[in-house]
C-alpha cells in the first residue's frame, strides 16, 4: 500500500499546519485543553471509564488520527479512571498520516504526554508499514490505525465493531467537505454500540442535520475558546 503523507508547515510556536487543507491540527489556544473539552468531556469519558468493570472494553472511533494527540489524551484519562483489567480499543482512520519524525516533533509540544508519546512513537512506523492494530500499556490499550479515507475504511469494518464514543475530527467541513458526508454518517451509525455518543468541534448545520438523519440525537454546546458552538450527540 502506498501512503500519501501529510504536507505540513510549522508556525512560529512549533505547531503543525496542513498545507493540503490550509487548516490547523489543533487550536492555537491549547490543543490539549481543546481535546479534553470537545472530545473527552462531551463524550463523558471520565465517568464512563470509571464505571468500567474488570474485563470490559471501551471502544473509541476517530476520524483523523493526525498527530495522535486525541489518542494520547484518551489513553491518559483511561489510565487515571479505569480499573486495571478494563481495556481501551482506539480505532482511528487517517487519510494522510504524518511522517514519524513529524509526529514526534508535534507531540514534543506536550511534555506531560512524553511517556505515552514515546510508546506511540516506538510503534507508529509499524502501523504505517501495514500492521493495522497494536497493543500498548501491557495490553490494556489497543490502537487500530486504518490508513485511507474515513468513509471507505469504516465501510470495511464488520458490525462486530461496536463503537461506544466517536471523535469526529478531520479538518473544518468548509475546508474538507469530502469527509463530512452522509455516507460517513451512515457508517458511524452502523458501527455504533447502543450507548454510542459522539462529539465534534464543528457546529456546521449540514453536519448536524446529516447526523440526525443517520440516527443520532444532536445538541449544540458552547464551543472551545473563541468558537461559538460545537456539537455532541448520542444514538437515538
Ligand atoms: C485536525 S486533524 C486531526 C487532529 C488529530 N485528531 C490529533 O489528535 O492530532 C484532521 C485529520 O483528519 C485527516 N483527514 C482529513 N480528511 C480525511 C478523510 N477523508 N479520511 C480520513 N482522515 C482524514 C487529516 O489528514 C488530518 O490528519
Amino acid at each position: 500500500m502506498s501512503i500519501t503523507y501529510a504536507r505540513l508547515e510549522w508556525d512560529d510556536q512549533g505547531r503543525p499546519l496542513s498545507s493540503t487543507y490550509n487548516d490547523v491540527y489543533f487550536s492555537s489556544l491549547s490543543g490539549l485543553e481543546e481535546t479534553h473539552y470537545v472530545f473527552l468531556q462531551h463524550n463523558r469519558l471520565a465517568e464512563r471509564f470509571a464505571r468500567l468493570q474488570d474485563g470490559d472494553c471501551m471502544v473509541i472511533g476517530e476520524t483523523g488520527f493526525g498527530t495522535g494527540l486525541n489518542f494520547l489524551c484518551t489513553w491518559q484519562l483511561f489510565r487515571q479512571q479505569a480499573v486495571h483489567d478494563a481495556r481501551l480499543h482506539f480505532i482511528s482512520v487517517e487519510k494522510f498520516p504524518l511522517q514519524p519524525a513529524d509526529l514526534s516533533r508535534a507531540l514534543a509540544l506536550w511534555p506531560e504526554l512524553d511517556e505515552p508519546a514515546q510508546q506511540l512513537a516506538s510503534v507508529y512506523r509499524h502501523l504505517l508499514d501495514g500492521v493495522q492494530s497494536i497493543c500498548l500499556d501491557n495490553n490494556r490499550v489497543q490502537l487500530s490505525l486504518l490508513i485511507g479515507d474515513a468513509r471507505e475504511q469504516l465501510a470495511r469494518l464488520d458490525t462486530r465493531t461496536r463503537v461506544n464514543a466517536w471523535f469526529l475530527d478531520g479538518f473544518a467541513p468548509a475546508k474538507n467537505p469530502d469527509m463530512w458526508t452522509d455516507q460517513l454518517f451512515t457508517q458511524l451509525a452502523r458501527l455504533s454500540a447502543p450507548d454510542a455518543t459522539l462529539a465534534t468541534f464543528t457546529s456546521a448545520g449540514f453536519v448536524r442535520r446529516g447526523l440526525q438523519n443517520a440516527g443520532f440525537t444532536m445538541q449544540r454546546n458552547k464551543g472551545f475558546g473563541h468558537k461559538r458552538e460545537m456539537l455532541s450527540g448520542w444514538l437515538k
